[in-house]
């Protein structure tokens, strides 16, 4: 196995805990949730109802029925803006955004008619709270932004965006993809509303899970409708939460590997993992400066970004450097626009795309360096060429 250093896409490894609590899940419950009343059935409902509860206290929520799960924070998002934008509101969205985020705004932009307006952010990916606010009209209804960008990994400034939107009557929406589980998020006092997470990244749980939290309030609709277990007699689906937005049966061994991995973050402790990835990423940045050829976006900073770092090799192109990093070194990484293009555009790289690390809490300072030498001949070689 080589190094692994796509952990923005997927984390990976995860937890022995993720895995055997799949495992265990599979072999040993294996039952629906909320739909029997056996004692193997109970048990899958206990795993559902701890993984929302470990939830909660992850991200400061007190009611963790108002934590919707869902199969990824790309569903998550578009539950967000599909259920809440009609036709004549407008919103406000950041320059960095996923295209998780992007489509689903195009897509009522053409439909219903909604109103969209691009808040930019610098080169570095950072945005200015008052270019946001100044955004903002009578007809805003929602704010939508990245916490953190995943090209760039720069953080975006939540808490001042959610306090200024909290003051104006504007619904605020964090797509926390790239932050659940490695930057604290308190969600009351970021005044956050709505919040998007995907559970395969920093949460360590499988590919197919994720929620969303819908402040008390806030009304979405549901987009899908269909059998809750309890109150089948009922020609709608039900009004409270989490039924009204969790039609048909969950995927409860990803929850189960899920609550493993928040258990995971709990126990290790928040400050403690991001403290790892500011190290790591520290450690990466500064050997960077020193390697002729190499231009690297973002705001080169471990306290202003994630572990997420987006570079090219002069004369190079992005797949060519992640071909030769995996052929000959054994390092994955991801090449290209990352889906997010309006994030290309914004640091200037729309047309050639980025070579992606993403540092994940189980790599090493030597997997680092390892991959900092790899990086110094790749770019060596490329300046004899010239
Ligand atoms: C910033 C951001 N938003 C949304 C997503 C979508 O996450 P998922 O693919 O788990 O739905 C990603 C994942 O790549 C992301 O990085």
């Amino acid at each position: 196995m080589g190094i692994y250093l796509d952990n923005a896409a997927t984390s990976y490894p995860k937890p022995e805990a993720v895995y055997r609590a799949v495992d265990r899940f599979m072999r040993e419950i294996g039952a629906s949730s909320g739909r029997g009343a056996y004692r193997q059935a109970l048990l899958a409902d206990k795993v559902v109802f701890s993984a929302r509860e470990a939830l909660g206290k992850l991200f400061g929520i007190r009611d963790a029925s108002r934590i919707v799960f869902t199969s990824n924070a790309t569903e998550s998002l578009n539950l967000a803006v599909k259920g809440l934008l009609k036709a004549g509101d407008h919103v406000v969205a950041s320059s960095m955004e996923h295209n998780a985020v992007w489509r689903p705004l195009k897509r009522l932009e053409a439909e219903r008619g909604i109103e969209i307006t691009v808040a930019p952010c610098a080169k570095d990916g950072s945005l200015r709270p008052e270019d946001v606010i100044k955004a903002i009209r009578p007809n805003t209804r929602l704010v939508v932004m990245t916490h953190a960008s995943n090209v760039t990994g720069t953080l975006l400034p939540v808490g001042e965006v959610g306090a200024a939107a909290r003051d104006r009557g504007v619904l605020f929406l964090v797509d926390a993809a790239q932050t659940a589980g490695t930057c604290p998020i308190d969600a009351g006092t970021l005044g956050i509303d709505l919040l998007a997470f995907t559970g395969h990244k920093g949460l360590f749980g499988p590919t197919g899970t994720g929620g969303l939290y819908i402040r008390e309030g806030v009304d979405l609709l549901p987009f899908k409708e269909g059998g809750t277990g309890g109150e089948s007699i009922l020609e709608h689906q039900p009004d409270h939460l989490p039924d009204r937005f969790e039609a048909g049966t969950l995927n409860i061994s990803g929850i189960a590997g899920l609550l493993a991995g928040v258990d995971f973050i709990l126990t290790e402790g928040i400050d403690r993992i991001r403290g790892k990835e500011k190290e790591l990423t520290g450690h990466f940045l500064r050997a960077l400066e020193i390697i002729p050829g190499i231009e690297v976006y973002g705001p080169k900073d471990p306290e202003k970004q994630v572990g997420v770092v987006s570079l090219n090799i002069s004369g190079v192109m992005a797949q060519d450097v992640a071909y030769v990093l995996d052929e000959v070194y054994g390092v994955m990484v991801r090449s290209g626009l990352h889906c997010a293009p309006m994030a290309h555009r914004t640091i200037g790289t729309i047309d050639r795309g980025t070579v992606r690390f993403g540092i994940g809490y189980f790599n090493t300072i030597e997997e680092i360096d390892t991959m900092v030498q790899a990086l110094a001949e790749i770019a060596g070689k490329t300046l004899t060429w010239k």
